[in-house]
């Protein structure tokens, strides 16, 4: 066990960016007086710097696991909010973190080496593995299934356009061309045609000129029994991909249909 914690605990301080380092970190030098699943001798500075790698792959700050110190005399300098009790173990994610801490350890200690040759540090699983900046991590299909079910169509559309806003260009979430063609198909299998066919009206905003979104449109009316929007799909597939024999064949299928 000692030996897959310390393989662990190596990985997770390589994480930890450098500048990360210098902004942030506990009080003092004093060591740490609760651990549980780190090994209890290690320091501080390792501690701090598998943290750092915390917040960052979680898109958090270090009170979103650690409690205001209730009994603390002076408020925290620099960086502002009051000083946190990193001992205490009063919030249920610092306890969910700890689980999630001994989950990736029989990952990387148990599971991956049984995969062989190439598993290393490098591709060792990490927090950021699965969370790639975000709390709780989900597909942008989860979450917009998700909304869809909880409050409907309307929801997932605008949900998209937040989560969008907010995380476009970072690892969080999908917004390629595919992603909610992907989704608008699930949720058409699941019986949900209207809020499929909405996500699917969503992409054309964002990608103009995508045939397969247009196609998954023809099919999806058609399985509404919506021939006239079907056929109407369908030619707006084929005008921007002329040369696809499928999206002709399928044209001429409906076509013969009365
Ligand atoms: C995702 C949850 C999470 C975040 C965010 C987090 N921590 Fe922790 N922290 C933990 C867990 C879990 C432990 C206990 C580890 C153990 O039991 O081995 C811990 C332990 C500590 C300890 C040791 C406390 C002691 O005396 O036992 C310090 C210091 C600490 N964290 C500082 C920080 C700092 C500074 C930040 C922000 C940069 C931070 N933590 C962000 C979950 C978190
Ligand atoms: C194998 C994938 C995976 C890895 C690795 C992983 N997590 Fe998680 N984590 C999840 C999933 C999935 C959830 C969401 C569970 C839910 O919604 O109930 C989650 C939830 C959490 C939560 C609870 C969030 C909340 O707001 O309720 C915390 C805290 C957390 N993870 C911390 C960590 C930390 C710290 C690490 C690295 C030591 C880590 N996780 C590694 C998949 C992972």
């Amino acid at each position: 066990m000692s030996l897959f914690r310390r393989v662990s605990l190596a990985s997770l301080t390589l994480l930890a960016t450098p500048v990360l380092l210098l902004a942030q970190g506990g009080r003092g030098g004093e060591p740490p007086k609760n651990l549980q699943v780190f090994p209890k001798d290690t320091p501080r500075q390792q501690i701090t710097a598998a943290m750092n790698g915390f917040t960052a792959a979680l898109g958090v700050r270090c009170d979103h696991c650690h409690a205001v110190d209730a009994n603390a005399a002076a408020p925290a300098g620099g960086r502002g909010g009051p000083p946190l009790d990193y001992a205490a173990d009063s919030k249920e994610e610092k306890k969910v973190a700890r689980e999630m801490l001994k989950m990736m350890m029989d990952i990387n200690g148990k599971y991956l080496p049984l995969t062989g040759r190439t598993f290393g540090a490098r591709n060792s699983v990490t927090c950021e593995t699965c969370h790639h900046g975000l709390a709780k991590p989900q597909t942008l299909r989860s979450a917009l299934a998700g909304a869809v079910e909880a409050k409907g169509a309307d929801s997932a559309t605008a949900l998209y356009r937040e989560l969008r806003a907010k995380y476009f260009g970072s690892a969080a979430y999908d917004f390629g061309e595919t992603s909610l063609a992907r989704a608008a198909n699930e949720l058409a299998q699941a019986n949900q045609r209207p809020a499929a066919l909405a996500l699917l009206k969503l992409n054309l905003e964002f990608y103009e000129k995508s045939s397969p979104t247009y196609q998954s449109m023809a099919q999806i009316s058609l399985a509404s029994g919506d021939t006239v929007a079907a056929v109407d799909a369908l030619k707006k597939a084929i005008a921007l991909q002329p040369n696809n024999p499928q999206l002709q064949q399928m044209l001429q299928r409906i076509s013969k249909t009365p």
